[in-house]
C-alpha cells in the first residue's frame, strides 16, 4: 500500500499483521530484548466535534521487543477498537506512523519500549502543527499541497526512467530522496507552531533539492516560492527537524542551500534591472 492510501479508517489488515510478525521471530534472531511486562500509556483522544483532546490510560502487557504501533495496535485490538491510529509498512519506511512520544516527534512503528523510561506512562499524542483527523491521525493533505508548492509532487516521474543515465554527482541529492513524508519535522518546528503559513522544512528540503537538481527546468516558480516572507528567511534555524528526521535528510541543511539560491537569485534579478 502507499503512504498516501493509508488512512485511519482502512487499518485492519495491518493490525492482524502485528500478530503474525510477533509469531515467526527466525530461530537465528538475536536474544530478545528484556520483557517489559506491564506498561502504562497515556494516550491523546480527539474524535471530529470534540472540542480539545483529553487523554485516556491503558495499563497493558507488552511482548518484549515491542514498539510504540505494536502496543497502540494491541490496545486497539483488545481494548478499545475505536483508537484512530495511522500506520502502513511497520518498518520505518512509509512515514504514516509519525506520533509524539514523551513530548518527542518519532515513528512509533521505529520506536521500541525498551528505549523508553519505565519510571512514567508513556504519553502518545497526534503530530502538532497539523489538523487533526482523530485521535493520533492528522490531516497530511497540507503537508502534501507544500510538497507540491515545491515542485515536489508525490507522484513523481521515475527518477530512472527507461533509457535515462543517472548524473555522476548523484550522490549530492541523494538525500531529499530519502524523505519518506511523515511529517514529524513539521510537528517539530517551533516557526511552525505559531505561523501557520510558514512552508515547513520538507517543503524547503524539496525545493532546495529542485533547485540543486542537475536537469533544472523552470527554476522561477520554486525560487518564487522560497522568497516568499513564509518561507526561507522565515526559519530561525532552531535544527529541531534535522534532529527528528528518522530518514537522514537534513531539512536544516537543505534550508541553508536554498537560502543562497534565492539570495544569489535576488542579485542577479536586482543587476539585470539597472
Ligand atoms: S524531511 Fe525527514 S522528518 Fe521531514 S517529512 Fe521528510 S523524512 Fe520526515
Ligand atoms: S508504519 Fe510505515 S513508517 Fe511506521
Amino acid at each position: 500500500m502507499s503512504p498516501r492510501d493509508a488512512r485511519p479508517e482502512e487499518p485492519a489488515a495491518a493490525v492482524g499483521s502485528v500478530e503474525v510478525v510477533q509469531s515467526v521471530e527466525p530461530e537465528t534472531a538475536a536474544p530478545a530484548a528484556p520483557a517489559r511486562p506491564g506498561t502504562h500509556f497515556h494516550i491523546s483522544r480527539r474524535k471530529q466535534g470534540d472540542p480539545k483532546p483529553h487523554f485516556q490510560n491503558f495499563e497493558i502487557e507488552v511482548e518484549p521487543g515491542a514498539t510504540v504501533l505494536d502496543a497502540l495496535l494491541q490496545i486497539r485490538r483488545r481494548h478499545d477498537p475505536s483508537l484512530v491510529v495511522r500506520h502502513s509498512c511497520m518498518h520505518a519506511a512509509c512515514g504514516t506512523c509519525g506520533v509524539r512520544i514523551n513530548g518527542r516527534e518519532a515513528l512509533a512503528c521505529d520506536t521500541k519500549l525498551a528505549t523508553l523510561p519505565t519510571h512514567k506512562p508513556i504519553k502518545v499524542e497526534p503530530l502538532a502543527n497539523q489538523r487533526p483527523v482523530a485521535d493520533l491521525a492528522t490531516d497530511m493533505v497540507d503537508f502534501y499541497a507544500r510538497l507540491d508548492a515545491a515542485a515536489m509532487p508525490l507522484l513523481r516521474a521515475s527518477e530512472t526512467a527507461g533509457g535515462a543515465t543517472p548524473p555522476e554527482n548523484i550522490k549530492a541529492f541523494a538525500r531529499f530522496e530519502n524523505c519518506i513524508e511523515c511529517g514529524l519535522c513539521l510537528s517539530a518546528c517551533p516557526i511552525a507552531r505559531t505561523n501557520h503559513d510558514y512552508i515547513g522544512p520538507a517543503a524547503l528540503a524539496a525545493a532546495a533539492r529542485v533547485v540543486e537538481e542537475p536537469r533544472r527546468h523552470d527554476l522561477g516558480p520554486v525560487l518564487a516560492l522560497a522568497a516568499e516572507p513564509d518561507s526561507v528567511w522565515r526559519c530561525r534555524d532552531a535544527i529541531e527537524c534535522t534532529a527528528v528526521c528518522p530518514s537522514s535528510v537534513d531539512p536544516a541543511r537543505a534550508l541553508l542551500t536554498l537560502r543562497r539560491h534565492v539570495a544569489a537569485n535576488g542579485a542577479r534579478r536586482f543587476l539585470a534591472r539597472r
